[in-house]
Order: C-alpha cells, then sequence, then structure tokens
C-alpha cells in the first residue's frame, strides 16, 4: 500500500476504500459550483490519482446535498469579466481539462455518482465518466437558457454524444428540470436508484471492475471511445491492431488464461464470469 499523501484537501475531497478513490467534489457551502480553483486541484487530484495504487477506480461525487451545480457564476463566470483573452484561454483550457478530456481518456475507469442538484457545467463530467449512477430523485437541468446563456464549455457537445436531438434540444431550450429516472430514460446514466441504496450500488459496480483484468479493461474503453469517432472502415483497421497491442502489452496475457480455461482445462466459461486469474507476470 502507498503511503503517499492523500491528495486535494481544499475544493476536492479523497477517501480511499479497497481500491476506489472517492473523489468529491467539496464545496457543499457553494452546491460543488466549479471554479476555477476547483478545477486547478481537480486537475491534480486526477493527475496524482492515474498513478496511485490505492486508486483502480474514481467514483466522482459531491459533497452535500448536490453532485455539481454547475460552473460558479462568481468565481468562474463573474472572475472572467475584464480578463485578457490569454487569461481566458488558460482558465478554459484549465476546467476543460479535468471536465472532459482527463475523465474521457483516463487510464482508470471512472462511475460518476449523481448525489444531487446537477446543472449547466456539471453534465461535462457527469457525460465524460465512463459509468454513472444516480439517486432517482436527483434534480437535473441545462439551466443556461434561464439566465441568458448558452450551454457553452463543452456541454452542447457531450449531451450530444448521449441524448437524441429532440430531448437534448428541448432541455436545452426549456432549462426545465428533470429527475435521475428520466436521465436514466434520457441515457444519461446507467442508473437511477433511491439515495439509500446510491453508495453501495456504486461501490458494487466499481469492485465488479476491479474484478477485471485492468489493462485489457482500460485498452477496451480506450477502443470503444476512439473507435465511435471512426468510420467503419478505420474502425475496423484500428480495433484489429488495438486488439493486437492489448495481447502485447497485457502483462496478465488474459486472452492465452482464458483461451486456455475454457478450451483446454474447461474450468471456464467466458458468459458466465470472468477467467481465473493469476499473479502478475512482469
Ligand atoms: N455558482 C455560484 N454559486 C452558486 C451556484 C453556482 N452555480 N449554485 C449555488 N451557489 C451558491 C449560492 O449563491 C449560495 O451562496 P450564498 O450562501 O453565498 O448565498 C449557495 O451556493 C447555496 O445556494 P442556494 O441557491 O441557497 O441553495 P438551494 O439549495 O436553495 O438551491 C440550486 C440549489 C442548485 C437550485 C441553486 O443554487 C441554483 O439554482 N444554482 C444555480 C444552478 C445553475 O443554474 N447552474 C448552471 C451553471 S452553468
Amino acid at each position: 500500500m502507498s503511503d503517499k499523501p492523500i491528495p486535494g484537501g481544499n475544493d476536492v475531497k479523497v477517501e480511499f476504500e479497497d481500491g476506489i478513490a472517492w473523489v468529491h467534489i467539496d464545496r457543499p457551502e457553494k452546491r460543488n459550483a466549479m471554479s476555477i480553483g476547483l478545477a486547478r486541484e481537480m486537475n491534480d487530484v486526477l493527475d496524482k490519482l492515474e498513478t496511485d495504487d490505492r486508486c483502480g477506480v474514481i467514483v466522482l461525487t459531491g459533497s452535500g446535498e448536490a453532485f455539481s451545480a454547475g460552473m460558479d457564476l462568481k468565481d468562474f463566470f463573474r472572475a472572467m469579466e475584464g480578463l485578457s483573452d490569454v487569461e481566458r484561454h488558460r482558465i478554459y483550457r484549465e476546467t476543460r481539462a479535468w471536465q472532459w478530456r482527463t475523465l474521457m481518456y483516463y487510464a482508470k475507469p471512472t462511475i460518476a455518482m449523481v448525489n444531487g442538484w446537477c446543472f449547466g457545467g456539471a453534465f461535462t463530467p457527469l457525460i465524460c465518466c465512463d459509468l454513472a449512477i444516480t439517486d432517482e430523485d436527483a434534480v437535473f437541468g441545462l439551466s443556461e437558457i434561464n439566465w441568458g446563456v448558452i450551454p457553452g464549455g463543452v456541454v452542447s457537445k457531450a449531451i450530444s454524444t448521449l441524448m437524441g436531438d429532440r430531448e437534448a434540444l428541448y432541455y436545452v431550450m426549456t432549462g426545465k428540470k428533470f429527475d435521475g429516472r428520466r436521465a436514466k430514460e434520457l441515457g444519461l446514466v446507467n442508473d437511477a436508484v433511491p439515495a439509500a441504496k446510491l453508495k453501495d450500488e456504486t461501490r458494487e459496480l466499481a469492485r465488479e471492475l476491479l474484478g477485471k483484468n485492468p489493462t485489457v479493461l482500460r485498452q477496451a474503453r480506450m477502443a470503444y471511445k476512439y473507435a465511435r469517432e471512426m468510420n467503419w472502415e478505420q474502425a475496423s483497421e484500428y480495433l484489429t491492431a488495438k486488439a493486437d497491442q492489448t495481447d502485447l502489452v497485457d502483462p496478465e496475457k488474459g486472452k492465452q488464461q482464458g483461451l486456455s480455461q475454457f478450451l483446454d482445462q474447461k474450468t471456464f466459461k467466458p458468459g458466465h464470469g470472468n477467467y481465473e486469474r493469476a499473479e502478475e507476470e512482469g
């Protein structure tokens, strides 16, 4: 077990539990509105957790009664007024880094656990996590239209990857709220559960991911995310090469173990669960 210090501590709180890193946006008194300082801290936290042995899966959630009330209207929007174009560019880059690129292409699996209010800019980290589970009574909203801005950052792009155009535009244009059950119908989350079960259900999902071959799991996530941006010909070539590369870089040699246990030893069936994982070789 690592003796590294726990990252975060100001606007981000991290708790480790048997391979799960619970990463809390930790500004409950501001409903976890995302400020510039939070972005800088979250960039640092995610960077450190990527190589931290205590973290096999990240669960992103919020402290208190909110997942996140979106971008901080004071410490992001108001603070941007009067800044130079260069300074604004830098802040956009720092904010979008963790909310989008880092989470989307993170080396370890990510789960968003939506525990309450989820507005505006909060849709970006929600969607850029691999998986998501919500409290069925959590309240979601693309509220930007209600206060005179568009769903910017990369929110409009992010919602278009999971929601159909009719539904996305309905919520973009009306700013109406919806609950966790509706978020499940819209495809924004994998599941919507009662608040009392939210942490246990999320933990169970995280543990399931921790039981998989981590190299193959990472390669499978990346393969899906990149292939969906390609045409069929490109995806076919890329996925064939990615499968060969996965074989090459997997220290567990999972494919050989799986084939041998199914075809030779007849000790497992892939349709029913994992092969018996041996210790890493290298
Ligand atoms: N930016 C900045 N501050 C925010 C914030 C945001 N997005 N959301 C909440 N806060 C602050 C409030 O200003 C208040 O601060 P104060 O105590 O200094 O007055 C504090 O957080 C608590 O918020 P409050 O509105 O009193 O909580 P509530 O539980 O009654 O309502 C919300 C919760 C989420 C419905 C409400 O805060 C809200 O509508 N927030 C804005 C949501 C939004 O449109 N986000 C999109 C941004 S892109």
